[in-house]
């Protein structure tokens, strides 16, 4: 696994800035990854803070180990799953927290080694666990699913308008033996749509999708950002700010839908009218940053201005185009 040094936090400046973390706080960050996030807001929150942060990966939490140990706050790492985050609070006797960060998917290393299987760019072993102790590989699914179920996955996690045809494509090759590595499943992928992959025109490889629904459904990705989103109004302190990362549509749309629910029932503000993008500098300097939106709420009760000098949605002159929040 690569060190710390090759990743790069996104949006780290409009992270910081949201989610203002005042010396002596609690932050949570639930995906602390290769710590790069939690470097700066373990910074901000000094002596007498606390910074807790989980992860599923075991060798993420490692490098988040080394490049933290400096820090003056105190610093607890926890292998979990953030759909677990109340009880782990719990246990470290943490009743409520001020900040909480969650910057979703995967990192940098976890793509960039062939071995843990989430890249279609090099082959390698089809696995896709966050968790490698998880019982669930993509290979499992890829080969057990039937096709209709197969479709479903691809569909519905990362509208594939293809989905159908990819998943009878691997479904046919399946008779002639298990799909294995990632070259395969992405090789059969290119097949399905009849493109050849290194002459294509876009940018974006045609296997995307289908990798991107496959690991969503290997990790059970929604039903933790569901658990996370559900458990949240209760571990946040009066005036405790959530930061939520999202990399695609299916996790965004339930962010904003959760924020404007909590709203509406009085427990959240919503910061960010639109979700926060990456400035043309940092889209070009860390093409990750490309489709991460960055969505903020405030626990109420919260008191006085919001962090950062943010104009709070309710305050917004169009009020009425709240419900159709980007
Ligand atoms: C985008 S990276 C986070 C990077 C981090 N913010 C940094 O600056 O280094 C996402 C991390 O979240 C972890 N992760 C994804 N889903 C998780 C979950 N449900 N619970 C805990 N960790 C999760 C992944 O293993 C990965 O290390």
């Amino acid at each position: 696994m690569e060190g710390s040094e090759g990743h790069t936090p996104v949006l780290i400046e409009e992270v910081c800035k949201l989610l203002d973390v005042h010396s002596g706080e609690v932050v949570l960050d639930a995906t602390v990854g290769m710590g790069g996030h939690a470097l700066r807001l373990g910074q901000m929150c000094g002596t007498g803070g606390r910074l807790i942060g989980l992860d599923r990966d075991p060798d993420a939490l490692r490098v988040a180990g080394e490049r933290l140990a400096g820090l003056a706050c105190r610093v607890e790492l926890r292998q979990a799953d953030f759909r677990d985050a109340q009880g782990i609070l719990a246990e470290l006797g943490v009743e409520q927290v001020n900040v909480v960060l969650a910057d979703l998917g995967v990192n940098s290393a976890q793509l960039a080694d062939a071995e843990r299987g989430f890249s279609f760019r090099e082959d390698g072993p089809l696995d896709m666990r966050l968790d490698p102790t998880a019982k669930t590989t993509a290979a499992d699914l890829v080969n057990r699913l039937s096709e209709k179920e197969l479709g479903d996955v691809i569909y519905f996690n990362a509208q594939e308008p293809a989905s159908r045809r990819i998943a009878r494509r691997i479904y046919e090759a399946r008779r002639s033996g298990r799909v294995l590595t990632t070259g395969r499943l992405a090789h059969l992928v290119c097949e399905a749509l009849g493109v050849n992959p290194d002459s294509r025109r876009s940018k974006i490889h045609p296997a995307t999708r289908t990798f991107l629904a496959l690991r969503m459904a290997v990790n059970d990705e929604m039903g933790s950002l569901d658990r996370l989103l559900q458990a949240l109004p209760g571990m946040l302190a009066p005036g405790a700010r959530v930061g939520l990362i999202s990399f695609h549509s299916t996790e965004d749309r339930r962010i904003k839908r959760d924020f404007l629910k909590r709203r509406s029932e009085g427990l959240y503000r919503v910061v960010t009218k639109k979700p926060v993008v990456a400035s043309d500098d940092e889209r070009r300097s860390n093409p990750r940053s490309r489709s991460a939106k960055l969505r903020v709420a405030l626990r109420e009760p919260a008191e006085g201005k919001l962090p950062g000098g943010v104009e709070d949605v309710e305050d917004a002159e169009d009020r009425d185009a709240l419900d159709e929040l980007d």
